[in-house]
């Protein structure tokens, strides 16, 4: 487990934007959200969102930053309290709309999309500031040792609510997600886009499904380290590799399949470029293994880097 305070309260970031998607979603379409997701939707919103999330940071990360110079009134400390504030009275007026619509009451729809818009935005640009704004501040004020401190608080804060909570609300996040049907965010994509991405990014890829068999490859009409054709679509991996290192190749995947491993890496020299070859399991949001995912980089002008070279020079 992360004993990163900012991943952990970015993690419930996350989860809860993951969250509001879903039932927002589940608004805007034509039958409404079910009653079912509503009601699961008020005891996240109730149990965590304030209650837990916003309760670490009020308790543990806030008074830690501000005794390390960050001051409470004005500034970002401030403007964060302020939303802590706004997004409870909106959950104040939300906890009702749901509750009625849980119990089958259709009529207080309008109201309830309207105020759930209004907190969802509100949640959603805050989150986005402490990301990037308010924690990194903080991490630049905060010692090691009190960085240690705001974990220990937010794991007593959790601990505080009852055994297992963090797991148990992101529980009722997945299944939130799960019945207002989240799509990944590549799903918005149109293909041309996603695949003329996918030929962009500086690294080969290649992809071999759960059957070991050659599903895809990158870069088709650009140069590569690893020249490869159309005719590998269909073939099984272990055809493409040397018979002498066919077992390796064959333990590799094994070890993904069980859930052994979750990288092997490999780097040599080729034509004075030093390439550095992985290979990834990719795995569901359920964790079942869905084939293996080569990547082929070449890194010497990573290696060579000295320095920095930052988009601003006074951060
Ligand atoms: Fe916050
Ligand atoms: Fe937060």
């Amino acid at each position: 487990m992360t004993t990163d305070w900012a991943e952990l309260l970015m993690t419930d970031h996350q989860t809860t934007e993951k969250v509001l998607a879903a039932v927002s979603n589940a608004l805007g379409a034509k039958d409404g959200p079910s009653t079912r997701m509503i009601a699961t939707f008020l005891e996240y919103m109730e149990g965590y969102i304030d209650s837990c999330h916003n309760k670490k940071e009020e308790d543990h990360l806030f008074p830690m930053i501000e005794s390390r110079g960050v001051p409470r009134h004005g500034g970002p400390l401030a403007v964060m309290l302020a939303e802590h504030t706004q997004s409870r009275e909106l959950a104040a007026r939300l906890a009702p709309l749901c509750k009625s619509y849980a119990q089958g009451d259709r009529s207080s729809l309008a109201e309830l999309k309207d105020t759930f818009e209004q907190y969802a935005e509100l949640l959603k640009n805050h989150y986005w500031k402490e990301n990037d704004i308010l924690y990194p501040m903080a991490r630049r004020v905060m010692s090691a040792q009190d960085a240690a401190k705001v974990v220990e608080g937010i794991l007593a804060t959790e601990a505080a609510l009852g055994p297992n909570t963090r797991a148990k609300y992101y529980e009722m996040a997945k299944t939130i997600e799960f019945l207002g049907g989240v799509e990944d965010l590549s799903a918005g994509l149109p293909k041309n886009v996603l695949a003329a991405m996918l030929n962009t990014l500086p690294i080969e890829l290649s992809f071999v499904d759960e059957n070991d068999i050659v599903r895809y490859f990158s870069h088709e009409n650009h140069a590569k380290l690893f020249p490869r054709t159309r005719g590998v679509v269909g073939m099984a991996v272990q055809n493409c590799h040397p018979h002498k290192s066919v077992h390796l190749v064959n333990s590799i995947l094994a070890d993904f399949k069980a859930g052994k491993r979750d990288v092997a890496e490999f780097w040599i020299d080729l034509g004075g470029k030093k390439v550095h070859i992985r290979y990834w399991p990719v795995r569901d949001t359920d964790g079942k293994y869905l084939g293996c995912l080569e990547t082929v980089q070449d890194v010497t002008a990573i290696q060579a880097l000295q320095g920095q070279r930052r988009l601003l020079d006074d951060e």
